[in-house]
């Protein structure tokens, strides 16, 4: 388990986060640069302004909104690796789940510890959507979002065994697997044939 996952699931208060940052700096002063790097990192997790992370009903950690969010704001940058189109597809055939085109032909893997977005679960009714912006990519709000709520996005899933992510996200619309939107369709005329025949 990483320190942040650690941190997280122990809910470290904001008096905790003061000891965390005094020992990120004693870390450095005291020439421990990788251990101080993984304190920032979970000191970042934690201070992430718009998101709190912690245990999600849906599933394992997930982000939660700190504060009222207006539709179109950005909730948060999915931060990541940059690496070629080729370097993703060999990722992606190890199940790299974590990796979102950019627009300008590179791929970011957001499959880094130091990105507390990758945290964010799939919803089939999501509050956001991922919008690549140049080199970067940006989870941004498609609705007004209330304090508390869980932050989500669609993952954008294609059919590939599509039956081996079963859907959690408890939406009304639920369509039981984390899929994109274009697919629900397809789903919904395949459950009605099924309950036909
Ligand atoms: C990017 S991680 C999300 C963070 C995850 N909650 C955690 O604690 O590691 C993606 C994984 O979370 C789970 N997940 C995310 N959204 C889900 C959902 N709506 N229903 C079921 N599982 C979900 C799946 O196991 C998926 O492979
Ligand atoms: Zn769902």
């Amino acid at each position: 388990m990483t320190i942040e996952v650690w941190l997280l699931k122990f809910k470290v208060s904001p008096v905790y986060l003061t000891i965390e940052a005094s020992l990120m700096l004693a870390c450095w002063s005291l020439k421990f640069p990788l251990l101080g790097a993984r304190l920032y990192r979970a000191i970042i997790m934690h201070v992430s302004s718009l998101v709190e992370f912690r245990s999600s009903p849906i599933h394992g950690i997930g982000g939660f909104a700190r504060n009222d969010v207006a539709s179109g704001t950005r909730v948060i940058e999915y931060v990541g690796e940059k690496i070629t189109a080729a370097e993703s597809l060999r990722r992606c055939e190890q199940n790299n789940e974590y990796i979102f085109a950019l627009n300008n032909g590179l791929r970011l893997d957001g499959n880094v510890e130091w990105n507390p977005a990758r945290f964010i679960n799939h919803s089939c009714e999501p509050n956001c959507e991922a919008k690549p912006d140049g080199e970067r990519i940006w989870l941004v709000a498609i609705r007004e979002i209330r304090t508390g709520e869980e932050i989500t996005f669609n993952y954008g899933f294609d059919l590939e065994d599509y039956q081996d992510y079963i859907c959690h996200c408890g939406a009304l619309g639920c369509i039981g697997y984390i899929l994109a939107e274009e697919f629900f369709d397809h789903i919904r005329k395949q459950k009605q044939f099924r309950s036909e025949h």
